[in-house]
């Protein structure tokens, strides 16, 4: 019969089409699937087939009328991946996961502050070991076993030793550099230090420090004030206060502590500062004549003053923050307060 042979060829020229892009795709759609296509009257054409057959009639018209609707769509999908480079079961319209943005720690910005200062009047960085050994950190820096200045830092020795430490001071790179350069030195060492100590809002086992050591020949008392006063200035702003206070270390004499103005506004400024308004920010002196004897260097020929600072003491004058234990909790709600925060 005509019309099963009109069915045999839509079907073959269905399965044959092979529309390259919308257009094409546009036209198959209108013949086959279109409001006018060419399946539709067909369906009228049942009732001049015979009864026996009017069975296989329906299917085959219902299989041409399916194959042009799946034929349609998979090529309209072949489509949309091409568009997109994805799967079609992509919704690009739909909300993102936001990535959540770490920020800089603020020792880490705090540190490189105060390395940017003291490299730009000519210091340079020197960086050593955390596990020290007890002459770099002591012995060398004029503190012998038996010396009660022993007793300022509580030491974490490694298990079984008496010799091998966690260095609780940036000096120890003072050693390390002055037994293997000659002068002149113009050094600052950051890194982290270790002491035994209980952790309170002031102070903790773990801590970071910057250490500083200028050697040369004559290098003099008045140098270090004026190198401190600029630090503290480009740290905390032209009109900062500091105060030096003689005080005692082995490895300098003479001593001071530096001190920077915080204020006595609140509560807070009277528990931080001891109820002074004075903040102690660094230790510093004249280098001792033994300590460069010591090291290999001819204190008859060089002087040189040194300085060492706790980072963490830096930043929390620099944000107030009054509480160290913070810094060490990696809570976000107070680190990401801090991102480009220097
Ligand atoms: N090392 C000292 C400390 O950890 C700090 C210090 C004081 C370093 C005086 C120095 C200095 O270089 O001259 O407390």
């Amino acid at each position: 019969m005509e019309v099963f042979e009109l069915i045999n060829n839509l079907q073959s020229e269905i399965t044959a089409a092979s529309p390259e892009n919308a257009e094409q795709l546009e036209l198959f759609r209108i013949r086959f699937l279109g409001s006018k296509n060419v399946i539709k009257p067909i369906f009228s054409e049942m009732k001049n087939v015979p009864n026996d057959r009017k069975k296989e009639f329906g299917q085959l018209l219902n299989a041409l009328k399916e194959n042009a609707e799946n034929k349609f769509k998979l090529i309209q999908e072949t489509f949309e991946v091409k568009a997109d480079g994805e799967s079609s079961d992509i919704d690009v319209t739909a909300p993102g996961f936001p990535y959540l943005q770490g920020s800089r720690h603020p020792i880490s910005l705090a540190m490189e502050r105060i390395i940017q200062i003291f490299t730009k009047i000519g210091f340079v960085i020197a960086e050593d070991r955390e596990i020290e050994d007890d002459w770099h950190n002591f012995t060398a820096l004029n503190t012998p076993d038996d010396h009660p200045a022993r007793d300022m830092q509580d030491t974490f020795y490694l298990q079984n030793s008496t010799e091998m430490l966690l260095r609780t001071h940036t000096s120890s790179v003072q050693t390390r550099v002055m037994t293997s350069q000659k002068p002149p030195i113009r050094i600052i060492a950051p890194g982290r230090v270790y002491r035994n100590e209980t952790i309170s809002a002031r102070s903790h086992c773990q801590f970071h420090q910057i250490e500083g050591l200028y050697i040369d020949k004559k290098v003099s008392f008045a140098d270090m004030r004026q190198t401190l006063l600029y630090f503290a200035r480009e740290m905390y702003g032209p009109d900062t206060k500091i105060r030096m206070r003689p005080s005692y270390f082995p490895f300098t004499e003479p001593s001071a502590e530096v001190d920077v103005y915080w204020g006595l506004k609140d509560e807070t400024d009277y528990r931080i500062t001891k109820g002074t308004g004075w903040l102690e920010v660094l230790g510093c002196g004249m280098v001792d004549p033994a300590v460069l004897s010591n090291c290999g260097i001819d204190p008859d020929e060089y002087t040189g003053f040194a300085f060492g600072m706790g980072i963490e003491r830096q930043a929390m004058l620099l944000h107030r923050i009054s509480d160290i234990r913070l810094f060490f909790e990696n809570d976000v709600r107070f680190l990401k307060q801090f991102s480009g925060a220097l």
